[in-house]
């Protein structure tokens, strides 16, 4: 009697045993089915935000590969017009002093002497300062601006501003991809708002700061603290 009472306890155990053995497996698998649903879902996510970076990464080079495009070689150019020769000198100095070519905007229809005249209130210049939306036709050939990385753009100040030619020009390019510095001459005006006139009207471009100019301007010493890269 005694053995068979050891004998069901001994089995009892047993049976316990078997039955912690089993939970403890069921507990197991289960741990396991959760650590690998945990990665799979993350791989997911983390593949979401990787194909996300690598997509912006591309639209990134993309936009460069197209800045760089358009305003392929590395040339400068002297953009300016001049009525009375004063701008058209100080764009030379700019070109004698970093290699650059010139381009001149000339007026289609010249401006006389009575066209300059500012103390006319009816005089050409005089009206089309008044009117912001006048844009006087240019007559010189359109030029190829491919190639062109850097662009000095000069004009005299006529009634604080700059000419409205200058708008003409600068709607008529596409400067994308390009450095454009504006500069000036006057009888002693600033470049005032005309620099961010330019800018505005063109709607293309990187430009910089500009400023007013003379004869005298060690324009060496001016370029080197613009800075351009
Ligand atoms: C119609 C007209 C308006 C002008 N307005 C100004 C002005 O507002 N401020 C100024 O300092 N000079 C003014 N000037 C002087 C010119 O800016 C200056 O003489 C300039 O250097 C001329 O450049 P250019 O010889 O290249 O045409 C004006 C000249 C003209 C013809």
């Amino acid at each position: 009697m005694k053995k068979t009472n050891k004998m069901m306890r001994v089995t009892a155990l047993l049976m316990m045993a078997v039955f912690l053995l089993s939970l403890a497996a069921c507990g197991s698998k289960t741990n396991t089915a959760e650590t690998q649903a945990q990665p799979a879902q993350n791989p997911t996510a983390a593949e979401t935000k990787a194909a996300d970076a690598q997509q912006s990464e591309t639209t990134a080079n993309t936009a460069d590969t197209a800045t760089e495009a358009v305003s392929s070689g590395n040339k400068t150019l002297v953009v300016y017009f001049s009525a009375t020769g004063t701008t058209k000198g100080v764009a030379q100095n700019i070109a004698n002093a970093t290699g650059a070519d010139t381009y001149e905007i000339l007026a289609a229809q010249t401006y006389t002497e009575a066209d300059l005249n500012w103390n006319d209130k009816s005089s050409r210049t005089t009206t089309e300062q008044n009117d912001k939306s006048v844009r006087p036709e240019i007559g010189s050939e359109k030029i190829s601006l491919d190639g062109y990385s850097t662009i000095y753009i000069g004009y005299p100040i006529w009634w604080g501003e700059e000419p409205r030619i200058m708008d003409t020009f600068v709607e008529s390019y596409d400067f994308t991809g390009k450095t454009m510095i504006p500069f000036c001459t006057s009888g002693g005006s600033g470049i005032g708002s005309s620099g961010k006139n330019l800018e505005q009207n063109a709607g293309t471009g990187k430009w910089i700061e500009g400023e007013r100019l003379s004869a005298d301007t060690d324009i060496a010493a001016w370029i080197k603290g613009l800075n351009l890269s």
